[in-house]
């Protein structure tokens, strides 16, 4: 399969659990390399649902070794929950699951502060999943972060939190919220720091090894190109690089050691939060929350939907360098009579074929649609490329050609074996 990284196209959640666990059955490895737990990464096998946060989607195949890299921003607490989930569905962790020694801590005030934030901003709010990303990336920029080599060092890790919550406690004051027990955090983050110990390592070290081995990685995603800090639609994004070059400093591993970048999309357009989110549409969200889907993995808000964006994908495909797309959620559209595809913006009376950096023009673009003739039929159950309709068939064909890479992969479900190799 070859070293492989895989982003979202869109702006999250396009179903790249689904595809990783797919894509995992050919790794040796795969690796998380940035995000948090804001990330949820849902898998169907056979009936039983899994959502993954922090843990690599591959844990779920038997023998995969599972990577927590520097990038990462890691709640411990929340962390050893998720351990805990997977144990209870008799997933085991110990022994295939690794998490880096240099992966920054999300600790309370982080979450704390997140949303204060938002509150602060009022109407203006981001709509952050309150997970106290933002924060914890802050820190880590600020140099004043906490990292898991510290919490697993008792005496350090004492030492640093008193400062951190001495200063944090201070400005949480300043927003009129509580300030947090010392004893509290400090037992609970200890508790896990002890449970967590025996996952921690090196990981760029265990990454070269398997790199020297010739193992495959397969290097995760989380969120989506139009959620990055640099390329997204600032302020409206996340605070990491979830682009194709975030895998590389989120893990150690350099560009030239990375053979393909494959982007994930929905058929259509998807966004949790605030922000421009030029194709949105109210008949389509409506069409598909009735189905009950398009619902948050973290926080079970409804997602806002909208038509398949193909200034946006042809954007990631550029940022990005996806080679091959794999385009999930096609049975969304199954009972749509006439598909829209945007094609251009228009917006101050000038026409766009690319995304304005200016999130106030983006705000104003009105979409340039084309049309595509619905299949109308049931896609669940195709298995093979002409199981498909035809008019299917050619509306992929048409999203891969407009965002200017090669369809491999069509997913009509959220099972694994709802995956049509093209
Ligand atoms: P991620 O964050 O990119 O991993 O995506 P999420 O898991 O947050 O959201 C994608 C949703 O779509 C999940 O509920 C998946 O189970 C579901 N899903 C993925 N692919 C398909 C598909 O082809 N069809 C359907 N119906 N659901 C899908
Ligand atoms: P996955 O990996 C969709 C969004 C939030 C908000 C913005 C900032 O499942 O695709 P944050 O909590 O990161 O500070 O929130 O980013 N967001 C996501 N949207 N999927 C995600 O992850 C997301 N992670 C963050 O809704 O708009
Ligand atoms: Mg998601």
């Amino acid at each position: 399969m070859a070293n492989t990284i895989l982003v979202g196209a869109q702006w999250g959640d396009e179903g790249k659990g689904k595809i990783i666990d797919v894509l995992t059955e050919q790794a040796d490895v795969v690796v998380r390399t940035q995000g948090g737990n804001n990330a949820g990464h849902t898998v169907h096998i056979g009936g039983q649902k899994y959502v993954l946060h922090l843990v690599p989607s591959g844990i779920l195949r038997k023998k995969k070794v599972c990577v927590i890299a520097n990038g990462v921003v890691v709640d411990p607490v929340s962390l050893v929950k998720e351990i805990e989930g997977l144990s209870k569905l008799g997933i085991k962790t110990i022994g295939s699951l690794f998490l880096s020694e240099t992966a920054h801590l999300v600790l309370p005030y982080h979450r704390e502060l997140d949303s204060q934030r938002e509150i602060l901003k009022g109407k203006n709010k981001i709509g952050t999943t309150k997970r106290g990303i933002g924060p914890a990336y802050g820190d880590k920029a600020a140099r004043t972060g906490l990292r898991v080599l510290d919490l697993i060092n008792p005496e350090r890790f004492k030492k640093q939190l008193a400062w951190k919550l001495k200063e944090n406690n201070e400005i949480l004051k300043a927003f009129g919220a509580k300030p947090l027990s010392f004893k509290q955090v400090h037992g609970a983050y200890r508790e896990a720091g002890d449970f967590l110990k025996p996952y921690v390592t090196n990981t760029v070290i265990l990454l070269h090894e398997a790199l020297r081995r010739g193992d495959d990685i397969l290097f995760e995603g989380a969120q989506g190109t139009f959620l990055d800090i640099d390329h997204g639609t600032y302020p409206f994004v996340t605070s990491s690089n979830t682009t194709a070059g975030g895998a590389c400093t989120g893990s150690g591993v350099a560009p030239h050691r990375m053979d393909r970048v494959v982007g994930v999309m929905k058929a259509y357009t998807t966004r949790v939060g605030e922000g421009p989110l030029p194709t949105e549409n109210a008949e389509i969200a409506d069409m598909l929350h009735a189905m009950g889907r398009e619902f948050g993995a973290t926080t079970g808000r409804p997602r806002r939907c909208g038509w398949f964006d193909s200034v946006a994908t042809r954007h990631a495909c550029m940022v990005n360098g996806i080679d091959e797309l794999a385009v999930t959620n096609l049975d969304g559209l199954d009972t749509v009579a006439a598909i829209r595809v945007c094609i251009g913006y228009r917006a101050d009376g000038k026409q766009f074929d690319y995304v304005p950096n200016d999130i106030e023009i983006l705000g104003r673009c009105q979409p340039v649609y084309a049309e595509f003739p619905g299949w109308e039929t049931p896609t669940h159950d195709a298995r093979k490329w002409n199981d498909l309709p035809a008019r299917a068939r050619s509306y992929l064909k048409a999203i891969a050609e407009l965002t200017g890479a090669r369809l491999t992969i069509a997913s009509v479900g959220p099972g694994r074996e709802q995956t049509i190799f093209v």
